[in-house]
């Protein structure tokens, strides 16, 4: 296996820090580069052409910055972005945060899985399809929860207004009989709590592990430097809840790749 240096992981905000959390649990000699683009979250309700230009300009800046390896740790560009990125970038590895939850899926007993996303990710059927493509007999009901990004980002986690947007989620109809749920959005991992307790008895999928034990199987380097953090805008709401939510006080750098 060809030795990466460092792993670089890209987000609209604050969500692709779940991912980068479970990465350092389980790779922490591993350098971190993290790209939140704030300037153009959500991106979950982007079309995919706007997702794929974001996606693109962000990957060749972290390669630039010797990313080898690439986490999309956003389910929304992972869905309308991923394969483009593939193309685009045939040197570099990607890992989504989309096929190991699938392959996780496609490996449970016959159930139905309920499964929250962004507009552009249940829009995409990305989930769907994959698991469809496997031999498995697990099914899977997608319910677009656009509401919850904006709370998140805004601050609201933990005050009982993200409970009740949730619950309120959670009673439609295609949630009705799930077993297992996907936060199917890098931020909704923040939600677990409260989506556990609405529904006791539905196993949350711990998803940023999933990834983060898929992206362990690529790496084999040795830390070479610190870990990065960048934005593409720098509001002090960001700040306080990277610090407040992921006990982060990294240097947040401001690099504005795309208006
Ligand atoms: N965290 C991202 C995802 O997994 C994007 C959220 C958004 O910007 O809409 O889809």
């Amino acid at each position: 296996m060809a030795s990466i240096e460092k792993i670089g992981l890209f987000d609209s905000g604050l969500g692709g820090l779940t991912v980068l959390s479970a990465l350092n649990r389980m790779l922490p000699d591993a350098a971190k580069v993290y790209y939140g683009d704030t300037l153009h979250l959500p991106y979950g309700d982007k079309s995919d052409d706007a997702i794929i230009g974001y996606s693109t300009e962000i990957v060749q800046f972290l390669k630039d910055q010797g990313c080898g390896l690439i986490v999309i740790a956003c389910n929304s560009a992972s869905a309308a972005a991923g394969k483009a990125l593939e193309e685009l970038f045939p040197e570099l590895i990607f890992i989504n945060v989309i096929d190991p939850v699938v392959d996780y899926l496609a490996s449970l007993p016959a159930q139905t899985v309920g499964l929250l996303g962004t507009r552009a990710t249940v829009r995409s059927g990305a989930y769907s399809q994959k698991l469809a493509a496997k031999n498995t007999d697990v099914q899977l009901q997608a319910l677009a929860t656009p509401l919850l990004v904006p709370l998140i980002e805004d601050g609201f986690l933990g005050t009982g207004i993200d409970a009740s947007v949730l619950e309120h989620y959670l009673k439609d109809s295609t949630m009705k009989g799930i077993t297992a749920l996907v936060p199917g959005c890098t931020h909704y991992p923040l939600l677990e709590k409260a989506a556990t307790s609405i529904l006791s008895g539905v196993d949350w999928v711990d998803a940023p592990s999933i990834v983060a034990e898929t992206v362990s199987k690529h790496w084999s380097g040795q830390r070479s430097e610190s870990d990065a953090f960048y934005l593409s805008d720098r509001t002090d709401n960001f700040l306080r809840l990277a610090e407040k939510t992921f006990g982060m006080d990294a240097c947040w750098e401001l690099v504005r790749l795309a208006d």
